[in-house]
């Protein structure tokens, strides 16, 4: 046998829904390289050992996503973190070098950033109201904290409230979460005041999902943000649609965080054709979906 082809993937489970094999592969083909990007659909038994054989030196993963629910898990495993990540204590990629060091970057909450900037959605002195506290919520609130453009008030409410404070209480340690303000149930989010509306549960992801917000909260003034992008258009959204608000999937977000990914791995910058292959991949992946 000759030497195995390099790989990259993602970790998670289950990871029945995810567009980022096609975004990545997409890539690789279009520029030729020799390497294919795998789903290791990890259950809890298998994780530990998943990570300990990262460090063999026969091993011909060279990146990862990381995706629920191990996004805290794999930091145990990190030789170092960027910065950025060791503020939000939280990774969704990680770069293998040469030596099987193991680096743990956080591309979520830039690819959310850009994605919000595509959509020209200001965040600068706006209400955002958010619901959930689970892993991908680190990214969205800490990037809503850090950036120059901060809103005014982020209220945040999760069906767990105990999650909610421990997430709030580790970020704190870190980041300055003065407009934050976490809520006992849905009502005192304030939809009806809000500029902004982030779902970053996972309520949704099947289609008979509920949508978490009553009907009547959503306004035409209020963009709705859901992080689900498969399906494309959640119970939320749809109500977002007949009450004539903005409204967006995370389609981008999953995009950008991919692209940031691809680059990590890459150790250069991708150009524009490539970035229009994966966009274009993802749109008819989901398409395939529908
Ligand atoms: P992710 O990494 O995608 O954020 P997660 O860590 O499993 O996934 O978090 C899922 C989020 O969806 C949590 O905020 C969870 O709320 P709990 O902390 O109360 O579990 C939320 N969630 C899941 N199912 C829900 C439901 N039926 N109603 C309300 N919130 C729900």
């Amino acid at each position: 046998m000759g030497p195995q082809q390099t790989q990259y993937g993602i970790i998670g489970y289950p990871l029945g829904h995810t567009l980022s094999p096609a975004m990545q592969n997409a890539a690789f083909n279009f520029l030729e390289v020799d390497a294919s990007y795998e789903v290791f659909a990890l259950p809890e038994n298998k994780f530990d050992d998943f990570m300990m054989g990262l460090k063999r030196e026969d091993n011909p993963i060279f990146g990862l996503n990381v995706t629920v629910p191990y996004k805290e898990d794999v930091l145990d495993y990190m030789d170092s973190l960027t910065p950025l990540a060791e503020k939000l204590r939280a990774v969704n990629t990680i770069f293998i070098g040469k030596k099987r060091n193991l680096i743990g970057h956080n591309t979520d909450a830039p690819g959310f950033l850009a994605h919000l900037s595509e959509l020209n959605l200001e965040t600068a002195n706006k209400h955002v109201a958010i619901l959930g506290a689970g892993g991908s919520t680190r990214a969205i609130l800490g990037a809503l904290c850090m950036i120059p453009e901060r809103p005014r008030l982020i209220t945040i409410y999760n069906r767990t409230y105990e999650r909610l404070e421990r997430l709030l209480g580790d970020l704190a340690k870190r980041l300055n979460l003065s407009i934050v303000q976490p809520v006992l149930s849905v009502e005192e989010l304030q939809i009806p005041k809000a500029d902004i509306l982030i779902n970053t549960t996972s309520v949704g992801l099947s289609v008979d999902d509920p949508c978490l917000v009553p009907d009547e909260d959503i306004h035409p003034n209020l963009f709705v943000y859901d992080l689900i992008y498969n399906p494309a258009k959640t119970a939320l959204l749809q109500t977002a649609e007949a009450k004539r608000a903005k409204y967006s999937n995370g389609l981008g977000m999953l995009f950008y965080q991919g692209v940031l990914a691809f680059q990590h791995w890459a150790e250069t910058e991708i150009d524009g054709a490539v970035k229009e292959i994966m966009r274009k991949t993802l749109e008819e992946s989901l398409q395939k979906t529908l």
